[in-house]
C-alpha cells in the first residue's frame, strides 16, 4: 500500500468533559489532515478547543473528566484511539511530541538540563550508555542554537532566559526525531523578537529533519509565518480550512474574515480602535446545533437563520469551495452573504 500523503488524519473527533453542570463537548466532530513534512495551523479564539484537540491526539486529557467519545486519529495508518496505554507511551516522545506555551511547566526545575534530556534518550533508546545520552544531549542543544551547550547541560532551567528555555523544550521535543510535533502556543509567552527567532528555528529544523508540525495559536500572524494549511476553529468545530493562501486571500467564513480584520497592521496603527469581532463565544453548555457563529454575525440573512428550524436542528456540513478549501455550508456565516463591505470594515 502506498503511504498516505498525510502523517495524521483526524476524523470526526468528539471530546467532552464531565463537569458539575453536566457534560460539555469541547471538540465537536472535528476532522483534518496533517500533510507529511508540512505545518498545519489551528487557529481560533481562546476556548475554541485547540488545546483539547492537541491533548486528544496525545491521549493526555485531564483524567477522569476528559473523554474521547468518538472518531479516529490515524498516525501513519495506526489509530491512536485504539492503542493500549503502553503503546501510546511509546508513541509519545518518539513519534509525536508536544511543545507547550510555558517552558517552565515542561521542565523540571530541580534537575540539570543535561539530565532531563539524557533521560529521554535512556528511556527510549536502551542501547545508549549514559555517556552517549549526555553527548546526544549536547548535540541536540547545539542544534537548537544554544551557545556553549557543553556548559548549559550542567545548568538548571532557571539559569536560562525564557527564549533559551523554550529552545531546551524544543530540544526535548525533537530529541527522538518524532514524525509529528504539536506546538501549542509555543511563542505566546515570549517577546516578539524571541518569538520570531523560535519560529525561524522550528522552520529550519523542520527542513532538516522533515517532521510535520501542528502549530496551535490564537495569532494569525504566527500562522502566516509558519503554516502550509490552516484549520480555523470556532466553538469546538471547524469553521473553515484550506491552504494558508486560501485562508488569507480568499476567506469564506465570516469568522475567518473577522479574525483577519483583527490582525494589527502597520498601516492601521494610527487608528485608535483595533477591530475586534463583536459578541462573545457562546458558552459550551448551551450551544445550538446549527452554525454557531450566526449569533455573532448580524445581517438579515443571519437574523432569518436564527429564527429558523434549521438553526435548532441541523448541523451544517463543510462544503468544498475550491480544491482543498472547505467552509461551513450555511449562508448566515458566509462572507458572500454579507455583500460588499461589512459594518466592521476598517
Ligand atoms: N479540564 C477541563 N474541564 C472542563 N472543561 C474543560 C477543561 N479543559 C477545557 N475545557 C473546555 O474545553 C474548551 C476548550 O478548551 P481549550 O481546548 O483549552 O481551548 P483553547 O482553544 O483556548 O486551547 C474550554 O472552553 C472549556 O470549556
Ligand atoms: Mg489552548
Amino acid at each position: 500500500m502506498e503511504p498516505s500523503e498525510n502523517i495524521l488524519e483526524v476524523r470526526d473527533l468528539i471530546t467532552a468533559f464531565d463537569t458539575d453542570s453536566g457534560q460539555v463537548t469541547a471538540v465537536d466532530s472535528v476532522s483534518f489532515d496533517v500533510p507529511r513534512s508540512r505545518t498545519l495551523g489551528i487557529v481560533g479564539e481562546s476556548g475554541c478547543g485547540k488545546s483539547v484537540t492537541a491533548l486528544s491526539i496525545m491521549r493526555l486529557l485531564p483524567q477522569p473528566m476528559g473523554k474521547i467519545l468518538g472518531g479516529s486519529i490515524q498516525l501513519d495508518g495506526k489509530d491512536l484511539l485504539l492503542c493500549s496505554p503502553e503503546e501510546i507511551r511509546k508513541v509519545r516522545g518518539a513519534r509525536i511530541s508536544m511543545i507547550f506555551q510555558e517552558p517552565m511547566s515542561a521542565l523540571n526545575p530541580v534537575q540539570r538540563i543535561g539530565k532531563q534530556l539524557s533521560e529521554i534518550f535512556l528511556l527510549h533508546r536502551p542501547e545508549m550508555s549514559k555517556k552517549d545520552a549526555w553527548n546526544a544531549s549536547i548535540d541536540i542543544l547545539h542544534k537548537v542554537g544554544i551557545p556553549s551547550p557543553e556548559i548549559r547541560v550542567g545548568e538548571y532551567p532557571h539559569q536560562l532566559s525564557g527564549g533559551m528555555r523554550q529552545r531546551v523544550v524544543i530540544a526535548i521535543a525533537l530529541a527522538l526525531k518524532p514524525q509529528l510535533v504539536i506546538a501549542d502556543e509555543p511563542t505566546t509567552a515570549l517577546d516578539v523578537t524571541i518569538q520570531a527567532q523560535i519560529l525561524a528555528l522550528m522552520k529550519s529544523l523542520q527542513h532538516e529533519m522533515g517532521m510535520s508540525i501542528i502549530m496551535i495559536t490564537h495569532d494569525l500572524g504566527v500562522i502566516a509565518e509558519t503554516c502550509d494549511r490552516v484549520v480555523v476553529m470556532y466553538a469546538g468545530r471547524v469553521a473553515e480550512m484550506g491552504t494558508a493562501d486560501q485562508i488569507f486571500h480568499n476567506p469564506q467564513h465570516l469568522y475567518t474574515d473577522g479574525l483577519l480584520k483583527s490582525i494589527p497592521r502597520l498601516e492601521n496603527q494610527r487608528k485608535s480602535k483595533l477591530a475586534t469581532i463583536p459578541g462573545l463565544v457562546p458558552a459550551l453548555q448551551n450551544l445550538p446545533i446549527g452554525a454557531r457563529f450566526a449569533s455573532r454575525s448580524p445581517s438579515p440573512v443571519s437574523e432569518a437563520y436564527l429564527q429558523s428550524e434549521a438553526y435548532k436542528t441541523t448541523r451544517p456540513s463543510l462544503k468544498e469551495v475550491e480544491p482543498g478549501h472547505w467552509v461551513e455550508d450555511c449562508p448566515a456565516v458566509l462572507v458572500e452573504s454579507m455583500g460588499q463591505g461589512s459594518p466592521e470594515d476598517l
